[in-house]
């Protein structure tokens, strides 16, 4: 089985997404370890919950960027994480934490990459205009939001969306796109080609009639 470790910062509603999918028995790996910079993040309690080792590892502790990352991999590697999750992680990780771990990184960001990478993404679609927003769950690379997309989540933008409405619908997808990505890497169903990561046996397009959204690639059923 997959053993994964979930990084977060705060409120952690990915990572119960997360928890949530593996307690349902359709997603097939185990937590080993989540790790906040945020002594207060409240995805710690989550984790505490559910009996997952939850460890502080405060930024501010470390004089230099890399003895932090160093303590992370530390932490990571004692569990035996073979997959790291950034779930709401507000760190910048720098190449000597990428290459340590080469396309066994994900991350989810609440916009439609290459669109509005960076933070409040959200405000940014809204103050834009743009008409679309939406969610991406990606590898992650030595560039900001940067790397190989695995699924988008596009939904449209209502003139009465403000930054704060259109964050919530867009988490509602992020919650249910991040497990299915996982899931995929998983079943050892997704390879990268240059840039395109191709998902074996990857469902068609996922179209919700209720609240417009489209999910390329689809999502399987017990993800929905
Ligand atoms: C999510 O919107 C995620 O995309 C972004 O930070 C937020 C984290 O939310 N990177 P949570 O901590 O998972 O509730």
């Amino acid at each position: 089985m997959l053993s994964i470790g979930v990084l977060i910062s705060g409120s952690g509603s990915n990572l119960q997404a997360i928890i949530d999918k593996v307690e349902q028995g359709v997603l097939d790996v185990e937590i080993k370890v989540v790790i906040s910079n945020n002594p207060q993040a409240y995805g710690l309690t989550r984790a505490q919950q559910y009996g997952i080792p939850a460890v502080v590892v405060e930024h501010q502790k470390f004089s230099e960027r890399k003895d932090f990352e160093q303590e992370l991999i530390n932490v990571l590697e004692q569990k035996g994480v073979q997959i790291v999750v950034l779930a709401g992680f507000m760190r910048v990780l720098t190449s000597f934490f990428v290459g340590h771990y080469p396309n066994k990184i994900l991350n989810i960001h609440p916009a439609l990459l290459p669109s509005f990478p960076g933070v409040a993404a959200q405000k940014q679609a809204v103050e834009y205009g743009a008409k679309l927003a939406g969610c991406t769950v990606h590898f992650v690379d030595e560039k900001m939001d940067h790397g190989p997309i695995i699924i988008q989540a596009a939904l449209p933008v209502l003139p009465s969306d403000d930054a704060k409405t259109l964050s919530a619908k867009i988490l509602h997808w992020e919650h249910r796109i991040y497990p299915q990505a996982i899931s995929w890497l998983a079943q050892d169903r997704i390879e990268i080609v240059n840039r395109q990561v191709v998902i074996k046996d990857a469902p068609s397009s996922f179209v919700d009639q209720n609240s417009p959204v489209l999910i390329s690639p689809g999502l399987e059923p017990s993800f929905v």
